[in-house]
């Protein structure tokens, strides 16, 4: 329900709960322009999620760690299962997938510095590997989607590591958008299309028709990398544990997981708001299908959708996730939706800390853009510094959780560590509600 009542409102008028502003606005929206509505950022209706979790810190019948004595350590090795180097990650935080095109090369660049900074990966995205990204990220991890933009050998070679998508959180099922006031010249150079007009990126990979020919893809990435680097698998969640299963029986080193809540540059808002589950649902699905395959912690799984806290972290890892990845709060960090640019946001009909329109190129903080005059305004060491900031205060927000359930690893966090809030997120989650021994749905 829409919030804050508007001037001059009195008891005698009662908003509907069905048909409420936003409802109103979007039907009267789309009686004006005949089309559905695109925008970027995630899903905004609330859902279940890690807020609805507590952790039972240590107390008599367990002892708590040390915080400034005892060391929590935070690593990660990603991709030990076939590849001969692994990538070996500093903390469980990983930078997503995110195409140049979406974002200005500047943005790339930043996020590429703050995440080497704290020596953890960033990830390309539909479009291809830009230098600028390449050289500024020590590990990189290269996607191959569906629509094959930018993809060739060499930047195959020159990755820590290959992602194959196979679906997005925000949009399972569905394919790629890059709107033409984004294509600039360069964009439209590394994708092999016109520059100008609208790009629509296939829903599936054009040379698969099941399961099979993953593992036959997968094969051929490692005969390419000649077995160097880790080959991941994304899936946005939906049929998760199914998904997860057949990922790792066609070879997958690790698996990314990501939410409903997860971000995106462009999509249809009826995609965003109505398609997947949230990333609590999926991570003990994930872990389940991991376990039943004698594969958890073998095959890592990296999850995402709506991370923000270095709680949000731990609680993921303590549902038996091994990384986690970031993709909004990340931008935000560099600095999406700042106050600093209400002006401009306000003369796009927008405002700080509701700026969604990553489609429309105009970004007034200079990441979702591709004109020069606005990418100009992020410079891309203080945004890097700005991200490496935010990633050091979730590693070390997690430790403080970690230690305090006693822990000498975030990855020693466990279910048996989480309560939930509520009956949904205990049945979600697979943890009892808090105060009781009660998981809805448990033999
Ligand atoms: C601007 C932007 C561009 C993105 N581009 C891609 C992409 O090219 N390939 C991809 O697999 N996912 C892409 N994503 C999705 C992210 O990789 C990730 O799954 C998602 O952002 C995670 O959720 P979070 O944003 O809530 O952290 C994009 C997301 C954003 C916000």
């Amino acid at each position: 329900m829409a919030d804050a009542h508007p001037e001059g409102w009195h008891p005698g008028l009662r908003e509907s709960a069905t048909f409420d502003r936003n409802v109103i606005a979007e039907i009267q929206r789309a009686a004006r322009e005949g089309i559905y509505d695109i925008r970027g950022f995630g899903a905004k209706r609330p859902v279940p999620h890690f807020d609805d979790l507590l952790f039972l810190g240590a107390s008599v019948s367990r002892y708590p760690l040390e915080g400034y004595r005892e060391r929590c350590a935070t690593d990660v090795t990603v991709g030990a299962r076939h590849a001969r180097e692994p990538l070996e990650l500093a903390i469980p935080i990983t930078i997503a997938g995110m195409s140049f095109g979406a974002l200005s090369a500047q943005a790339k660049e930043a996020l590429g510095r703050g995440a080497s900074a704290l020596g953890t990966s960033t990830t390309t995205g539909d479009g291809g590997m830009t230098p600028e990204e390449r050289e500024h990220s020590e590990k990189l991890i290269f996607q191959v989607l569906p629509s094959r933009y930018g993809m060739n050998p060499d930047d195959l070679r020159r990755a820590d590591a290959i992602e194959i998508v196979v679906g997005q959180g925000a949009k399972p099922g569905g394919g790629g958008m890059l709107l033409g006031h984004k294509i600039s010249a360069r964009v439209a150079e590394m994708r092999d299309l016109p520059a100008g007009i609208d790009q629509r990126s296939a829903c599936r990979h054009p040379d698969w028709t099941g399961p099979d020919d993953l593992e036959i893809k997968i094969e051929e990435l490692r005969e390419i990398t000649d077995w160097r680097v880790p080959i991941l698998v994304k899936v946005g969640a939906t049929r998760t544990y199914y998904d997860v299963a057949l990922a790792v029986k066609a070879g997958a080193d690790a698996i990314v997981l990501d939410g409903m809540q997860g971000g995106t540059a462009a999509t249809q808002e009826v995609f965003i708001e109505h398609v997947g589950i949230p990333i609590l649902a999926a991570i003990p699905q994930a872990v389940e299908a991991l376990t039943d395959l004698h594969m958890h912690r073998e095959v890592q799984l990296i999850v995402s959708g709506g991370i923000r806290t270095g709680a949000d972290v731990a609680k993921a890892l303590a549902l038996g996730a091994d990384a986690v990845s970031i993709g909004i709060a990340a931008l935000i960090a560099l600095g999406d939706n700042a106050p600093e640019h209400e002006h401009g946001y306000r003369e796009l009909g927008s405002a700080a800390g509701y700026y969604d329109d990553y489609q429309a190129g105009l970004d007034p903080a200079g990441i979702s853009t591709q004109q020069q005059e606005l990418a100009a305004r992020l410079d891309p060491i203080e945004g890097g510094r700005r991200l490496a900031n935010y990633l050091r205060t979730l590693v070390l927000e997690c430790q403080t959780l970690a230690r305090a359930c006693g822990k000498s690893h975030v990855h020693n966090l466990e279910p048996e560590d989480l309560v939930a809030l509520t009956i949904e997120a205990a049945a979600m989650a697979r943890v009892p509600l808090a105060g009781t021994n009660w998981i809805p749905g448990a033999p």
